[in-house]
């Protein structure tokens, strides 16, 4: 919906995407996936908007990737292509994902039997078929089976078992980090790890048609990792702090940023605008132990946050805002930012804004009391 919005009046803290640098970024991974033969399966629990979804997918992602029954209820208005990348356990979850439309190939990631049964009896009494990806722990130590052994037990399991159907492996590599030679060595372990997974399955009898990993960090790496057959990247579509301090991102990729106010400049050598942790999420990663910068001042950043205040410091710089000013800050963690939000602005070049909902926030679909 297009409408009169005018970024230098509307109330702040709001978040501002620009549009031309979302683009460019989507086009980025797409035409990167085509040269190396991958697929781009992004996980939208980045932007949670069905709006940019629909922009990926018409760019040339291939299918999406959601994490919560919310998202994907959200999602499959938009594509038929989906992976839950996360165990659907307990009652009111499996059931809110087996109810998703018929005409969804659902594809769900597990890591055990305790999650394949109920799944699988589930499936069966909704009629219909889930694909499954054993889920195998690469490093991170997050979730995920141990090994070669146990992921061919597991698979045969799936292979056994009525109501799903076994598609092949995801792994999530977010240990690997940043460039050097430790992320080297890491690529490589992975991509050897991977391929002896893909090896000892293929042996026996259960050569994994899908291959998912790909995180931002390792985004541009993902040719190097053998085997791979998709890439989930999700946060590359608006990039943020660490995307930038790991290397995945470059100044020009940054495309999200919170629009604040400077409300006091009482304190001498700091500003206080109205952007706190709950419009930028208080994640001290990546950076110097700060929570954001300003998007064309990197060297002023966020030092503090209460609930509704940012400081910004203002001791190495010469710059001196007034009360008024409004300023543009990079989170450290763009995903957690966009979920504190109403919606998203997008800002064209020639200076047009859209508002965009976030339909895939929040845990429930419609009123309150209708939560499971
Ligand atoms: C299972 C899974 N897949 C994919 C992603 C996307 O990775 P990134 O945020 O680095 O783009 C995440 C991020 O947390 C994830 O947890």
């Amino acid at each position: 919906v297009t409408t009169a919005l005018d970024l230098g009046r509307v109330e702040t803290p709001a978040a501002v995407v620009d549009r031309d640098r979302m683009e460019a970024n989507a086009r980025r991974v797409v035409a990167y996936c085509a040269e190396h033969g991958l697929h781009w399966r992004p996980h939208i629990k980045t932007h949670k908007s069905r709006r940019i979804a629909r922009l990926q997918l018409d760019l040339g992602a291939r299918g999406l990737t959601v994490a919560t029954p919310h998202e994907a209820e959200v999602m499959s208005s938009v594509t038929d292509d989906l992976l839950l990348a996360y165990p659907p356990v307990g009652e009111a979850r499996l059931e809110r994902v087996l109810g998703l439309p018929g005409s969804v190939d659902l594809k769900v990631a597990l890591d055990s039997t305790a999650v394949l049964a109920p799944l699988a009896a589930g499936a069966r009494a909704a009629g219909r078929s889930v694909g499954v990806l054993v889920e195998v722990d690469v490093g991170l130590r997050r979730v995920g089976v141990q090994g070669v052994d146990e992921a061919i037990r597991l698979a045969e399991a799936v292979a056994a078992a009525d109501g799903v159907d076994y598609r092949g492996i995801l792994f999530y590599a977010g240990h690997i980090r940043g460039t050097g030679p430790a992320e080297d060595e890491g690529i490589a372990r992975l991509s050897g790890d991977v391929a002896a997974m893909r090896d000892g399955l293929a042996a026996a009898g259960l050569e994994p048609g899908i291959v998912s990993g790909g995180t931002t960090p390792t985004l541009w790496r993902s040719h190097e990792i053998e085997g791979l057959t998709e890439v989930r990247a999700g946060t590359c579509i608006f990039n943020d702090r660490d995307a930038l301090a790991v290397g995945a991102a470059r100044e020009q990729d940054l495309a999200y940023s919170v629009l604040a106010t400077v409300v006091s400049t009482a304190v001498a050598g700091r500003a206080a605008v109205d952007a706190g942790s709950k419009a930028l999420a208080k994640e001290p990663r990546g950076g110097r132990g700060t929570f954001g910068r300003l998007l064309d001042r990197p060297d002023v950043e966020v030092v503090a946050l209460s609930e509704e205040h940012g400081m910004l410091d203002l001791e190495g710089t010469d710059w001196r805002p007034s009360v008024g000013d409004r300023v543009r800050i990079v989170p450290n963690h763009v995903c957690v930012s966009v979920n504190l939000q109403d919606r998203l602005l997008l800002e064209g070049a020639d200076g047009d804004v859209e508002a965009v909902a976030l339909e895939g926030r929040g845990r429930l679909s419609g009123a309150p009391e209708a939560g499971r």
